[in-house]
C-alpha cells in the first residue's frame, strides 16, 4: 500500500489519530524517534495494521509517502516541533504539506507558514481537540495556514472528524496561525467552563455540606437540560467515582492543585494585548495559579477562618443551574468577541458560525448550546453573543440566579471568581452612563491628559478648571 499521509510522533494523540486515519480507510506511514515504538505500534493495531506502514528512519518515512507528501506532526509544541521541522526540511520537495497537529503557539504557526512557504512547502497549523478518545474516534479540528494544503488534506480530515448531524467538525479558519489561535481560545473557554463548574461544586460542597453522590445526581439532572455538555457529563462521572485504594470518593483524595500547560494563559495574554476583555478566562487562569500556592492558602485559612458549611443559605439547585448557564453564556460571549477582534486584526477569513459549528462535537467544550450559538452568530449584528436575541433572552431569565449565587458566595466568603467577574463585566456592559468621567477628570487633574466634553463631541483635549492646592 502507498500511504496517503504520514504521522510523526506516536504519543497518545499521534497514535490515536493514526489509528483513526487507518480505520477511515486511508493507508498511513508512521514514524517515531524510537523505532521499537513505531513497530510495536503497527503490530498492536490488529486488523488496521494492513493500512499502517511503520518506518525506521525519517528518510524511510519520507520515501514511503506519495508526492506531494502529506505529513502530520504530532510532537509536543515548542522546541520539538521546531527540531522536527528542521530535520524534515532538507528531505522534502516543493509542494509537500506539513501539518502541525499539536497545541502550538499560534504565532509560531504564523511564522512557520511564512518560512516554509519560501521553500514552496505548504504549512497547516491544525488545532485538534477531544483528548485521546476524540483523536481515536473523531476530534474537532481547527485548521489554519495554507488554504491549498487544507484543500489537499480536507478529504482525510473530514473522514476522521467528529460529526454533528452528519457534518464533519473541521474547518479552514484563515492563514498563518488562525487554526492554532482558535484552538487556544477553545482552551481558554475550556478553562472558564471548568472553573465555573468547580465554583458551583465548591458552593455545594462547602456552602451546603453536600456529599459527592448527591452532587453527582444534581449534575446528572443538569446534563439533561440546557447545560448539557461533555464537561458536565464527565463531572458526573468524576463526582461519582470512588478511589479503589481507600473506597473514598476519588475527589477527596485528589490534591487541589490544578495543572496547566499554558494555552489558557496564552489566551489571556493575547486578549490583553488586543484589549479584548476576557475576565472569565482570566479568573480561571488566576484560580489555577492560586491553586498551586498551597502555603498561602493554608496561612490564609488559618488567619481568616472559613464560615461553617451550610452558611450559603437557601440557594436552590435550579438557581445554581441558572447561574452556571448565565456564566457560561457570558464566558462564550467574551471568547467569541476575542475571536472576532483577532480575525479582524490578523485579516483571517474565519467565520464565527463555523467556529461554533465545529465545536458542536468532538471537542472538550462541546455542548448543546453551541448549535444555538452557531445560529445566533450567523445573524448577530454585533460580535457580542450575549446581545443576540436567543442569548439575551436566556440571560434575562438567568441573571437573577447568577446575582443570587454570586451574592451568596460573597456573603459566605466562598470563592466564585469566574462567575463573579463574568457578572461584573456584564454589568459594565449594561451601564450606559459609566464612571470613566471620574477617571478622565483625575487623569486631567494630575497629568493634564485632557478629556472630551459631552456637549462638544469630537473635540478631545479639553481641560478642567483645576486650581489645585
Ligand atoms: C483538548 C484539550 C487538550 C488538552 C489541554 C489541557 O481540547 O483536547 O484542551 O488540548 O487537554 O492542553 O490543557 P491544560 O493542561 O492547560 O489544562
Amino acid at each position: 500500500v502507498t500511504p496517503e499521509i504520514g504521522v510523526i510522533g506516536l504519543g497518545t494523540m499521534g497514535a490515536n489519530l493514526a489509528l483513526n486515519i487507518a480505520e477511515a480507510g486511508h493507508p498511513i506511514a508512521v514514524f517515531n524517534r524510537t523505532p521499537e515504538k513505531t513497530f510495536a505500534f503497527a503490530e498492536s493495531a490488529g486488523a488496521l495494521s494492513e493500512r499502517i506502514v511503520p518506518t525506521e528512519s525519517l528518510e524511510a518515512f519520507v520515501a514511503a509517502l506519495a508526492s506531494p507528501r502529506r505529513i502530520l506532526l504530532m510532537v509536543p509544541a515548542g522546541d520539538a516541533v521546531e527540531e522536527q521541522i528542521a530535520a524534515l526540511r532538507p528531505l522534502l520537495d516543493a509542494g509537500d504539506i506539513l501539518i502541525d497537529g499539536g497545541n502550538s503557539d499560534w504565532q509560531d504557526s504564523t511564522r512557520r507558514h511564512a518560512e516554509l512557504g519560501r521553500d514552496g512547502l505548504h504549512f497547516l497549523g491544525l488545532g485538534v481537540s477531544g483528548g485521546a478518545e476524540g483523536a481515536r474516534h473523531g476530534p474537532s479540528m481547527m485548521a489554519g495556514g495554507s488554504e491549498r494544503a487544507y484543500e489537499a488534506v480536507a478529504p482525510i480530515l473530514r473522514d476522521i472528524a467528529a460529526r454533528f448531524d452528519g457534518e464533519p467538525c473541521v474547518a479552514y479558519l484563515g492563514s498563518g496561525g488562525a487554526g492554532h489561535f482558535v484552538k487556544t481560545v477553545h482552551n481558554g473557554i475550556e478553562y472558564a467552563d471548568m472553573q465555573m463548574i468547580a465554583e458551583v461544586y465548591g458552593l455545594m460542597r462547602d456552602g451546603q455540606g453536600r456529599a459527592m453522590p448527591d452532587m453527582a445526581g444534581v449534575f446528572a439532572r443538569w446534563n439533561a437540560g440546557p447545560l448539557e455538555s461533555y464537561l458536565i457529563e464527565i463531572t458526573v462521572e468524576v463526582l461519582g467515582t470512588s478511589d479503589p485504594e481507600t473506597g473514598k470518593p476519588i475527589l477527596s483524595v485528589i490534591a487541589d492543585r490544578a495543572g496547566q500547560k499554558g494555552t489558557g494563559r496564552w489566551t489571556v495574554m493575547d486578549a490583553q494585548r488586543r484589549a479584548a476583555p476576557l475576565p472569565a478566562v482570566e479568573a480561571a487562569v488566576t484560580a489555577r495559579v492560586l491553586s498551586g500556592e498551597g502555603a498561602w492558602r493554608s496561612k490564609g485559612a488559618q488567619l481568616f477562618p472559613d464560615p461553617a458549611a451550610g452558611a450559603i443559605g437557601p440557594l436552590s439547585d435550579e438557581q445554581l443551574e441558572q447561574a452556571l448557564l448565565a456564566g457560561k453564556i457570558l464566558a462564550y460571549s467574551q471568547g467569541f468577541a476575542l475571536l472576532a477582534k483577532a480575525a479582524r486584526e490578523e485579516e483571517w477569513s474565519m467565520s464565527l458560525p463555523d467556529v461554533a459549528r465545529i465545536w458542536r462535537a468532538g471537542c472538550i467544550i462541546r455542548s448543546g448550546l453551541l448549535d444555538d450559538m452557531a445560529t445566533a452568530l450567523e445573524s448577530a449584528e454585533m460580535d457580542l453573543l450575549a446581545f443576540a436575541p436567543a442569548f439575551s433572552e436566556r440571560l434575562t431569565q438567568t441573571l437573577p440566579a447568577l446575582r443570587a449565587t454570586v451574592a451568596a458566595a460573597t456573603l459566605s466568603g466562598l470563592p466564585a471568581p469566574a462567575l463573579s467577574s463574568a457578572l461584573g463585566h456584564f454589568d459594565l456592559l449594561r451601564q450606559a452612563r459609566g464612571t470613566a468621567d471620574l477617571i478622565q477628570g483625575l487623569r486631567d487633574r494630575f497629568g493634564a491628559h485632557g478629556f472630551e466634553r459631552l456637549d462638544r463631541p469630537g473635540e478631545p483635549g479639553q481641560h478642567g478648571p483645576w486650581t489645585g492646592t
